[in-house]
């Protein structure tokens, strides 16, 4: 991706700083200003918020505009065909939105095992009987009736522009297209978009999806009916059993997301909100803040084995505790217990200056691990002050491949994120219990966690891709401004590391630990696994002042985008 801050020639009231694609390759520029700023996985994306920010529309129309432009730049995770979560702060209120697929009617707990009780892999992660019934379109106009201020069909319109006249293919895009070549392939739908002539669309190609365009308008002209009934209803259902799905038009039409009460607690002097169950993400950072508020963490020193052990030893019982999390509405059990004081301090109480090894933490219990990384955060404040943090997935890249002819857009493999057999590690090494079982009409565990955090007028907007990973990206960055006040961009661009429990390792990102911090881990007993990148964290503050900064991740390739620039 392009270094550096430009103004864009189209927009010249915006500032635009953009990530490189990798991590420690350079320091994308954070870009500051004041009014509105929209931070997501690509310019066209960002702009699109901005644009509507700019028309009069607050945090929650930027938001939709937002993600409806990720459901045409961002195939590998920005959809129609997936679902996501939102976490706002309107006036000083908060609250969350759940758009999270559920599973369809015809969904059975053992449809993803063999004879022998085992996984069967592929099953629930290629081809549409790994979609869960799409969340998105009901979701994301759900919020706009909520808190938006523009008429609707102006909200949906950027991203009608972006499909219909099209929009020019980013290396991000044009990459992570070769990755998935196979899968896309597979698909005579996809690869008709994604791979014409059989070859992934380079970077620089405009690329225009009519299909999808008309899709978009009549969602614009009247809402997810365009999408849940009739005859886009009736061609996914078409696809779906063509490629021996189970989705159905019935499924489509009976899909509601719902407002959830989000999870709150104090991070070192800043209070926050984020989703609970069915995700396990703000519970986790919740979780995180509350051990390590407990545990002097703070005091330690900076980049020291002490700070990293500890982080280990924490998300260890963080991803223990996961282990009993799903669908609240379907276990009963909304993971509340999991962040009370006296649970908090007994897990404060575990940790020892040697690794305690995952067999040997349990879950919690009364009264006593791959998620793909392909999901996608944005961040918005508007100029008053209002934030939306939303993250929205496919699950996998480009979903499970199948793009729907008659609708234009892909659908989800979401279904994985169930425990296809629980108790054992799952195709990723994350093992899950019998709470996230798969049932009909049952969201799916996630690890989404869109954060909103706010101190004495300021307000700071943080989420992150990457499953598993994503509590503890969006955990760190956190920390680094709350504890050790970085400044934004230097807060995401940090080194990070991550531990779920199960596989019992410490993964690190290149340079995340000195010589002599990785030497002493391994002396208090943990093993150590590098990894490329974790998380992609979009990142926006707002100071009291009105001033705005916005902070795309230079692991990913997103844009961060200001209404108002400062001058120079
Ligand atoms: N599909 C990734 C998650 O929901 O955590």
């Amino acid at each position: 991706m392009v270094a550096g801050r430009r103004l864009s020639a189209l927009m010249l009231v915006l500032a635009v700083a953009l990530g490189l694609g990798q991590a420690g390759a350079a320091d994308p520029t954070a870009v500051a200003g004041t009014g509105g700023a929209v931070v997501s996985a690509e310019l066209a994306a960002s702009q699109a918020g901005v644009e509507i920010l700019g028309a009069g529309g607050n945090a929650a129309d930027a938001a939709v505009a937002t993600a409806l432009a990720l459901a045409v730049v961002h195939p590998q995770a920005g959809n129609l065909g997936g679902g996501g979560f939102a976490v706002v702060r309107f006036s000083g209120r908060v609250a969350a939105l759940d758009f999270r697929e559920t599973a369809p009617a015809a969904a059975r707990a053992d449809m993803y095992l063999d004879g022998r009780g085992r996984p069967v892999a592929e099953a629930s992660l290629i081809g549409p009987l790994a979609a869960g019934v799409p969340g998105s379109p009901a979701g994301l106009r759900e919020l706009h009736a909520a808190y938006g201020r523009l008429p609707w069909p102006q909200v949906v319109e950027p991203a009608i522009r972006l499909a219909g006249e099209g929009f020019r293919v980013s290396r991000r895009l044009s990459g992570d297209i070769a990755e998935e070549q196979a899968l896309l392939g597979r698909f005579p739908s996809s690869a008709a978009i994604w791979l014409p002539g059989g070859r992934p669309v380079a970077a620089g190609a405009l690329v225009l999806q009519p299909e999808l365009a008309a899709t978009l308008r009549d969602y614009a002209a009247a809402g997810p009916s365009a999408i849940s009934e009739g005859p886009r209803a009736a061609a996914i259902e078409a696809a779906s059993r063509a490629h021996g799905g189970i989705l159905t038009a019935a499924d489509l039409a009976a899909y509601r997301p719902l407002w959830r009460e989000p999870v709150r607690f104090s991070a070192f002097g800043w209070q926050a909100a984020s989703m609970p169950p069915p995700s396990s993400g703000g519970i986790i950072v919740a979780q995180t803040c509350g051990l390590l508020q407990r545990t002097g963490w703070a005091a330690l020193p900076r980049f020291g084995a002490d700070r990293a052990h500890q982080l280990a030893e924490t998300w260890r019982r963080c991803f223990a505790d996961r282990f009993q999390l799903g669908d609240p509405d379907r276990t009963g059990f909304d993971g509340s217990p999991l962040l009370s004081a006296s649970w908090l301090d007994l897990r404060a109480g575990q940790l020892r200056r040697h690794a305690t090894p995952s067999k040997k933490v349990r879950p919690w219990s009364e009264p006593a691990a791959r998620e793909s990384g392909q999901t996608t955060h944005l961040s918005v404040v508007d100029g008053d002050g209002n934030a939306v943090s939303m993250t929205t997935t496919l699950n996998g890249s480009f979903g499970c491949g199948l793009t729907v002819d008659g609708a234009g857009f892909l659908l989800n493999n979401e279904m994985d994120d169930f425990a296809a057999a629980p108790g054992q590690p799952n195709l990723y090494g994350l093992v899950q219990g019998e709470a996230n079982a798969v049932a009909p009409g049952k969201r799916m565990l996630s690890s989404m966690s869109p954060l909103v955090c706010w101190r004495q007028g300021e307000v700071l907007v943080l989420g992150s891709p990457g499953g598993p990973r994503i509590p503890t990206a969006t955990a760190q960055v956190l920390l680094n401004i709350v504890v050790d006040a970085d400044e934004l961009q230097a807060a995401v661009n940090r080194p990070r590391i991550h531990h779920q429990w199960f596989p019992d390792a410490i993964f690190a990102e290149p340079d995340a630990l000195a010589p002599e911090t990785a030497a002493e881990l391994k002396r208090r007993g943990h093993e150590l696994r590098e990894i490329k990148a974790i998380g992609d964290v979009s990142a926006v503050r707002r100071a009291a002042d009105g001033g705005v900064e916005a902070a795309a991740d230079p692991r990913g390739g997103g844009a961060a985008v200001v209404q108002h620039p400062a001058p120079g």
